[in-house]
């Protein structure tokens, strides 16, 4: 999934820096996640915690790359789905 659209950013970037030993001002030095426009921030900050405690983000079912993302990243409302930002 695409975290930083401005950046393009992904929560799979994200988890492999944390992996890394990176905190948040890292990663966002790093891959300018959260630098333009700012609207990631929260989910951003959302994935470095998750991956930082220890708990999958997103799992990598196959060769047909199904995500599964934890669902206090898929219920955060840092990020807009689709269906909150069309009303
Ligand atoms: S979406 Fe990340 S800075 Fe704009």
């Amino acid at each position: 999934m695409i975290v930083c659209v401005c950046r393009r950013v992904s929560d799979r970037d994200i988890a492999r820096h944390v992996r890394a030993g990176m905190n948040f001002d890292d990663i966002q030095f790093e891959l300018g996640v959260a630098t333009q426009c700012g609207q990631c921030e929260g989910c951003a900050r959302d994935v470095v915690a998750q991956c930082a405690s220890g708990h999958a983000v997103a799992t990598l079912h196959n060769e047909n790359a199904v995500i599964q993302l934890a669902p206090s990243i898929r219920e955060s409302k840092a990020w807009p789905t689709l269906s909150s930002s069309a009303a």
